[in-house]
């Protein structure tokens, strides 16, 4: 299948620099997730567990030398091909200059070469924020976005809204790759 060539915009977040998360990092994802009032903030313990073992498949933003944004996510053991992004989040004082469209597509360009192709995520339907980044990478990817029911509120133990699964996909295999 032919599919478009990914729309990043070059210049977004020009003064930004995207690397793996290391160890010590998990203290800034936990304090930003916190910041956020939006996410579920998991324990300090996992997101230093998470950047431990979960490197590869997550990705952080830094301007001028501190971490203002992250990816977690992880490659799902029952489809190898997926990537499910765990949670998203820039700094307040960062958001609107594309970081964290920029972080998706690169992580979605480092996983492309191990027959990445899809993405899936969980969304609660009051987060606009959330649906509007994910509906813009799936546009600017040229590849399909579809939503369907996956937690319903009675399904988690304490109040929580529902989470609908977004499946981003298929993006383009690199050449030489023609797997999809
Ligand atoms: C959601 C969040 C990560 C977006 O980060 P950001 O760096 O500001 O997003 P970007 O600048 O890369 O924007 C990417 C796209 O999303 C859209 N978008 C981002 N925030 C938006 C908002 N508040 N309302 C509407 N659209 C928004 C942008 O317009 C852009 O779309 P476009 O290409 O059509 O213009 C950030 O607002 C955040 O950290 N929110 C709190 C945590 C959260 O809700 N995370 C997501 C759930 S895991």
């Amino acid at each position: 299948m032919t599919q478009a060539q990914p729309r990043v915009n070059p210049s977004a977040a020009p003064d930004a620099v995207f690397r793996s998360p290391q160890i010590a990092d998990g203290v800034r994802l936990w304090q930003i997730a916190e910041a956020s009032k939006v996410l579920d903030v998991n324990s300090s313990y996992s997101y230093l567990l998470w950047c431990r073992d979960f490197d590869a498949s997550s990705i952080v933003a830094e301007v001028d030398g501190n971490v203002v944004g992250f990816v977690t996510g992880f490659v799902r053991p029952h489809a190898p091909d997926t990537l499910f992004v765990w949670q998203v989040a820039v700094d307040d004082s960062q958001r609107g200059k594309g970081l964290a469209a920029a972080m998706l597509h690169r992580l979605l360009e480092s996983l492309a070469s191990q027959s990445v192709t899809h993405l899936e995520t969980t969304i609660s339907p009051d987060n606009a924020a959330s649906i509007a980044l994910f509906t813009a990478l799936a546009r600017n990817r040229g590849t399909q976005i579809t939503k369907q029911n996956l937690f319903d509120p009675n399904d988690f133990p304490d109040a929580h809204e529902a989470e609908e699964l977004y499946i981003i996909g298929p993006s383009r295999q690199p050449e030489g790759n023609p797997t999809s």
